[in-house]
């Protein structure tokens, strides 16, 4: 493993806020409690050994799975030997009934085609053509807030509902409406029966086990592939018009091994998991980001100050976005400590040798992003809030695969630089606005469902600056 970097730059010393983490158990659950941990939050499962070991095997009746911590076997598995591991069986078993063989499910050459695809919308200058609609949406969630303005409110909700606007807006320029509020509920209400498959996954159930909720993600799920299907369906019949928009490239996508086009349940799939994955992470990036600004008043402030001399008190433009240095170095540290997904599971396709390790095909590899983040060989003072860790000299001394938020490899997020503008952006507009208080005494908790989300929200008060 890496010693940590020579020049490594403390944060200021003060009162540490206990923020909020994961405790993992001191010694491995046994089945029983091993299986109710998992129901509750799978990252409460994760043994005390993953956080400062390179690898560890972990045995569930009679079944192996191993966790990979050292950045040179992260590096083997995502990028240099990509080629040997395929999804899991437990990612399929959790998100393929909603978001059928799309982008993010598929594996070889149906999902290869589909990335080509989707790729010219995130090429660099796309996306700077995007900014102004992300910049357009974090003002428009400023003047609401402005309107709340002492009322608490709870932010994870109002980063879900901007991020979401962001992504109608930008991946489907105004092809047809889609209710927001029932597909934030119905992607929150299906995501809830995910760490259910997690668990029967791991005692090989067989896929229509029942289990609580499971009716409720059902009708969850029903509603929103009917929904996509809706608008994948209109698209086609009203036509592109020279969109040129995501819905577009789809339409038009041909498989080059058999020419043939997706039907409307493809596209619609894609665009369930583009809307899915392109705005529920950012959201939750920035509720964590408030989060640990309203832990740390000395690092919000230095985020207005960067914003105001960035942009001399005028309006906030896509140039200036480009250049927030800090403002990025924070929404960065927010994401080590609370990645948005906060884990990756592969499976060897053929027998690998991991690190000395054999791995037999089948084996379900766990990469697990949280607790690499917080990994003792890997960071000082892991659970500490430090922005700096981010300046350019200090990342370029770390392994590049000891920080993972966007995974890394041919299979790392393809809306990294969407992403990371559209988050800069709104954290830029409201930060120079507002100072945000978490509610007194209040610790979220963090629940693992696909996505780290705080467990009862993030409930603040906003207060003009
Ligand atoms: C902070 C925000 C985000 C985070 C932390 C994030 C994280 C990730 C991670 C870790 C993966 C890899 C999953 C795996 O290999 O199993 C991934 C894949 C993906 N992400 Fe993101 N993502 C973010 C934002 C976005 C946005 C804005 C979009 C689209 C607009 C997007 C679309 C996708 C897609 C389509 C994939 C699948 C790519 C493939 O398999 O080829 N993500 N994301």
């Amino acid at each position: 493993m890496n010693a940590h970097p020579s020049h490594f730059r403390p944060a200021p010393e003060g009162p540490r806020p206990d923020l909020a983490r994961i405790t993992p158990p001191a010694r491995p659950l046994g089945p029983w409690c091993l299986f109710r941990t998992i129901v509750r939050n799978p990252l409460e499962a994760w043994p005390e050994a993953i956080y400062r070991e390179p690898l560890y095997v972990s045995e569930f009746l009679g079944n192996t799975s191993l966790f990979v911590m050292a950045p040179n076997l992260i590096r083997q598995v995502m990028v240099d030997e990509a080629d040997a591991f395929e999804k899991s069986e437990v990612l399929r078993r959790a998100l393929s009934p909603a978001l059928g063989d799309a982008i993010l499910t598929a594996d070889g050459a149906r999902w290869r085609w589909q990335r080509r695809a989707a790729a010219p919308i995130f090429r660099a200058e796309r996306i700077r053509s995007f900014v102004p609609a992300m910049i357009a949406a974090a003002e428009r969630t400023r003047e609401a807030l402005a309107a709340e303005a002492g009322a608490e409110v709870d932010i994870a909700q109002t980063m879900m509902r901007t991020t979401f606007e962001i992504i109608v807006e930008t991946m489907l320029s105004g092809h047809g409406a889609i209710d927001a509020a029932r597909v934030e509920t119905g992607i929150t209400d299906y995501l809830e029966s995910t760490s259910w498959i997690f668990a029967l996954t791991l005692l090989r159930a067989p896929a229509w086990m029942p289990y609580p909720g499971r009716a409720k993600a059902e009708r969850a799920k029903t509603y929103l592939r009917d929904e996509l299907l809706r608008l994948a369906a209109e698209g086609r019949r009203t036509g592109t018009d020279g969109r040129n928009d995501l819905m577009s490239l789809l339409l038009a996508a041909r498989d080059p091994e058999t020419g043939q086009a997706m039907d409307d349940r493809d596209v619609a799939d894609n665009l369930l998991t583009f809307v899915t994955a392109g705005h529920e992470t950012t959201a939750l990036a920035l509720t964590w980001a408030f989060y640990l600004l309203a832990h740390h008043p000395e690092a919000e402030a230095l985020v207005a100050a960067e914003v105001e001399a960035a942009t001399g008190g005028g309006p906030l433009t896509a140039d200036h976005v480009d250049a927030l240095p800090y403002t990025r170095q924070v929404i960065l540290e927010a994401m080590r400590l609370y990645p948005p997904v906060p884990v990756v599971v592969r499976a060897a396709l053929r027998d690998v040798d991991l690190g000395g390790t054999p791995v037999k095909a089948g084996t379900p590899i766990t990469l697990p992003i949280y607790a690499v983040h917080r990994h003792a060989a890997l960071w000082d003072h892991p659970e500490r809030f430090d922005p700096g860790r981010f300046a350019p000299e200090a990342a370029k001394a770390r392994d590049r695969y000891a920080y993972l938020p966007f995974a890394a490899g041919p299979r790392i997020c393809i809306g990294m630089g969407f992403a990371l503008a559209e988050a800069v952006a709104i954290l830029a507009v409201l930060v120079r606005a507002f100072r945000f208080s978490l509610r007194p005494g209040y610790r979220p908790e963090l629940k693992q469902r696909i996505t780290l989300r705080p467990a009862e929200g993030m409930p603040m008060r906003v207060t003009p600056r």
